[in-house]
């Protein structure tokens, strides 16, 4: 039986997620309240299907089926059938929040709902839903079509059954689950946002142009971007949220984006998407 997933919120991660998920034979519902983001979000996707038709990956007439098995909508009255509700929307708790009441009201009483926050408490997000067993992080990684990693956080109250679900799941996507425990940032952005903010600090102290930053990272640590390209890829906007609301919990000056960060978002130069942050873009 084909089973069927929603993902909340079609930015590039919500995308990504749902592309996977259509790939691995989900059906998915896509949601998002406002339709011209729904009408982009559903662009993202057809280009993202459209390279891999072009790369040999699937056929085109694969790439009108997973399209087909899409279902776009702009509330949550459809949901009840989903085995995942995914909340992949922007990084602003009373959003999410609400995200998860909502949700709540139409799934189906046996569905998981997973949040793909990258550092919120996933105890904090949990308090918004009615049975916190079956609420849980599932943190992926951009390009979330090809990233392997998705990292678990397991709150307070999840349960195992939930757990194991959503081992499966991951699994069924072809990628690897690797659990944590709750945390600010959890572990993999507690490692990448301290080792970006040394670097943007590096950088603003003049110890190293950016060029020479990135170059140390890819021939010295084997790394596919420097880290100051990956701060322009994942967005310099996201990153410097990450990092607030990390030092906000923590207290640990490592957080406290570098000022250099502050400066290029306050310039609205948040990196690939807005065509500049450390770098320029075409
Ligand atoms: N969107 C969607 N897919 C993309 C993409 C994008 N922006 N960029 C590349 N891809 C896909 C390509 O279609 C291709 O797919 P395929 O293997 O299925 O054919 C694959 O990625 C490889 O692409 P290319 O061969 O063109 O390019 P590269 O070999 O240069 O790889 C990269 C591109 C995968 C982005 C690589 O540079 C990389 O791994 N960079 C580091 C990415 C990373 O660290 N991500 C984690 C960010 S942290 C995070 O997400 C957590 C959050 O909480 C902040």
């Amino acid at each position: 039986m084909t089973k069927e997933i929603t993902v909340i919120g079609v930015g590039q991660m919500g995308t990504g997620i749902a592309q996977s998920a259509l790939q691995a034979g989900y059906n998915v519902i896509l949601i998002d309240k406002n339709q011209e983001f729904l009408d982009k979000g559903f662009a993202r996707l057809t280009d993202n299907l459209g390279k891999a038709v072009e790369r040999g990956k699937i056929t085109a007439d694969e790439k009108a089926r997973l399209l087909g098995n899409v279902t776009l909508a702009r509330s949550m009255d459809g949901i009840g059938k989903s085995d995942f509700v995914i909340e992949a929307v922007p990084e602003i708790l009373d959003l999410k929040m609400d995200v998860f009441r909502n949700a709540d009201k139409f799934c189906s009483k046996s569905a998981i709902i997973a949040t793909n926050t990258s550092s919120i408490l996933i105890n904090k997000l949990a308090t918004a839903v009615s049975d916190p067993s079956r609420f849980i992080g599932l943190h992926f990684f951009n390009p979330a079509n090809v990233m392997k990693l998705v990292e678990v956080v397991v709150g307070t109250n999840t349960s195992q059954a939930t757990m194991s679900s959503s081992l499966e799941f991951i699994t069924s996507l072809g990628k690897t689950p690797v659990k944590v425990n709750d945390a600010p940032g959890f572990i993999s952005n507690r490692i990448l946002m301290a080792f970006i903010n040394e670097a943007a600090s590096d950088l603003q102290h003049g110890i190293a142009e950016k060029e020479a930053i990135d170059s140390i990272a890819k021939l010295g640590f084997n790394h596919p971007m420097g880290p100051i390209e990956l701060a322009d890829f994942i967005g310099l906007d996201v990153c410097k949220d990450i990092m607030d609301f990390i030092y906000l919990e923590t207290k640990d000056g490592k957080f406290k984006p570098a000022d250099i960060i502050v400066k290029l978002v306050q310039d609205g130069k948040l990196g690939r998407k807005s065509g500049e942050g450390f770098y320029k873009y075409k």
